[in-house]
């Protein structure tokens, strides 16, 4: 069965060395409270600190992320940085076409097409961020924004590469907000996307898929919204940048 999965994204924060000092915590934390066996923590911080984070990661159940990848292969392209880096520091997963990048670097259905290619050929697992923003909600839009932003992004894919697909749900609105999304908004979102992909590529792939939530996910709320059928787990901005709060969101499938 699909895994639970909490994601912790940093965004642009932390030093170095406030990273590997949360990393160090989180990890300890792992240590002395392992998760359940079906449960995958993994951390997304910026990208200098990635190999510094991926020395943590043991191959079971704590893996390190990137926030970001570029579309393009390689060459002159300043500034950006490629699957092929990202695989060469053994990273398993990259978030990608989060609702910032999109808002704020202008990032198409199409460019996050290229970057689940690239990250796919590179043998690392896409996180793929969908959701509505605010007006789109409030127009009873939120289910066209979504089913398009998965059909153009991810299902020119085959169904074996889409095996490969995290889908995270983050209502733009509850992003960093403290107005997170009520667990029946995001259960009815999740089941409609999941229906999309069984759709398309059949039953046994979309229960597979893990679907995450976002959108001021915090310790208080994790275990309403995880209890949902078809919410698979976290992607966690705010709540992710201290040990004590990612870690009562990751023990919220806890009795
Ligand atoms: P917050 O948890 O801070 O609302 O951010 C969610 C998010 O954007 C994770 O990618």
């Amino acid at each position: 069965m699909r895994k639970h999965i909490v994601a912790g994204n940093w965004k642009m924060n932390k030093t170095f060395q406030e990273a590997d000092e949360l990393i160090d915590d989180i990890v300890t934390c792992l240590e002395n409270d392992t998760p359940d066996a079906d449960t995958l923590v993994i951390v997304c911080p910026p990208f200098p600190y990635l190999e510094m984070a991926g020395d943590y990661s043991d191959g079971s159940y704590f893996a390190v992320g990137a926030q970001n990848v570029s579309d393009q292969e390689s060459g002159a392209y300043t500034g950006e940085v490629s699957a092929a880096m990202l695989e060469s520091l053994e990273m398993e997963y990259c978030i990608v076409g989060h609702s910032e990048r999109r808002a704020y670097y202008h990032e198409t259905d199409e460019i996050i097409a290229r970057k689940v290619n690239q990250l796919l050929a590179h043998g690392i697992r896409p996180i793929v961020c969908c959701g509505e923003v605010l007006q789109e909600r409030e127009e009873n839009r939120q289910f066209d924004v979504v089913k398009k932003q998965i059909t153009d992004g991810l299902f020119h894919l085959s169904p074996e590469e889409f095996g490969k697909i995290v889908v995270a749900y983050e209502p733009v609105w509850a992003i960093g907000t403290g107005k997170t999304a009520t667990p029946e908004q995001a259960q009815e979102m999740h089941a409609f996307i999941r229906g999309l992909i069984a759709e398309k590529y059949g039953k046994e792939v979309a229960d597979e898929t893990s679907i995450l939530y976002g959108g001021s996910c915090k310790p208080s709320n994790a275990k309403e919204l995880f209890s949902n059928p078809d919410v698979d787990g976290g992607l966690i901005g705010g709540a992710s940048l201290k040990a004590e709060d990612f870690m009562g969101i990751v023990n919220a499938w806890k009795k």
